[in-house]
């Protein structure tokens, strides 16, 4: 499973980059204003950290200036992806935008029908929203599963990236379920190598060798 960062922090984005976790980044307008800065200085910066996709979502909702978004976001960077809501205009602009070579992740996806929509329409990524389906008291996870058969059953080679999670349980049951990616927020994919036993065993190792009075090295 690749690990995406969802955040437009350029200083976390750094920090866990150089733990050597990261496959990528999301962004979304939400993120880019509390980042607080420009968007194109915030990919700018972040595509020059990071090696893989990093997504960069237009903010139009009409092909036309979807597209001249895109084109603009493109030449931020070689890694940029771009990002488009699951509406007939993005679809339309993901066929437009992938048939020119350039990743697409198609997002805000809340049911199979629309990922089957974005993998028709040769998406590079679709982003179903656990969380946020959660939130409504459904189960999110089920949407993931979901996707996963569609796309075996079709041989669809778009990447689920599960998006929108809250939680090291999502990650955890994103994983068992075959999602391609899930993209985290910084806290939660810290929180992964989190286990009191682990910190338990340490701290007892630790104590012992003390007691030997050595050195390594
Ligand atoms: C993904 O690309 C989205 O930016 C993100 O996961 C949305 O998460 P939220 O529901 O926590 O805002």
């Amino acid at each position: 499973m690749k690990f995406f960062v969802d955040t437009a922090d350029v200083k976390e984005i750094r920090e866990l980059n150089e733990l050597g976790l990261l496959d990528g980044v999301t962004t979304n307008p939400s993120l880019i204003l509390k980042s607080g800065g420009s968007i194109a200085d915030v990919t700018k910066e972040i595509c020059s950290i990071v090696d893989g996709p990093v997504s960069a979502e237009v903010v139009a909702t009409e092909y036309k200036e979807m597209m001249r978004e895109a084109d603009v976001l493109s030449k931020i960077a070689d890694n940029v992806c771009i990002k488009v809501p699951l509406t007939l205009d993005g679809l339309r602009a993901c066929k437009s935008i992938t048939s020119s070579g350039r990743l697409v992740n198609v997002t805000l996806c809340f049911s199979a029908n629309q990922a089957l929509l974005a993998a028709k329409a040769g998406a590079s990524f679709i982003s179903p929203f656990i969380g946020r389906i959660d939130d409504m008291g459904v189960d999110g996870m089920e949407l993931i599963s979901e996707i996963r058969t569609i796309y075996d059953n079709y041989d669809f080679k778009t990447e689920i990236l599960a998006a929108s999670i809250r939680t090291v349980n999502h990650v955890k049951q994103a994983a068992l379920i075959g999602a391609d990616v899930a993209t985290v927020p910084p806290s939660t994919l810290k929180a992964l190598v989190k286990h009191p036993l682990t910190d338990k065993g340490l701290e007892a190792f630790l104590a012992d060798w003390a007691k030997t009075g050595q050195k390594i090295g």
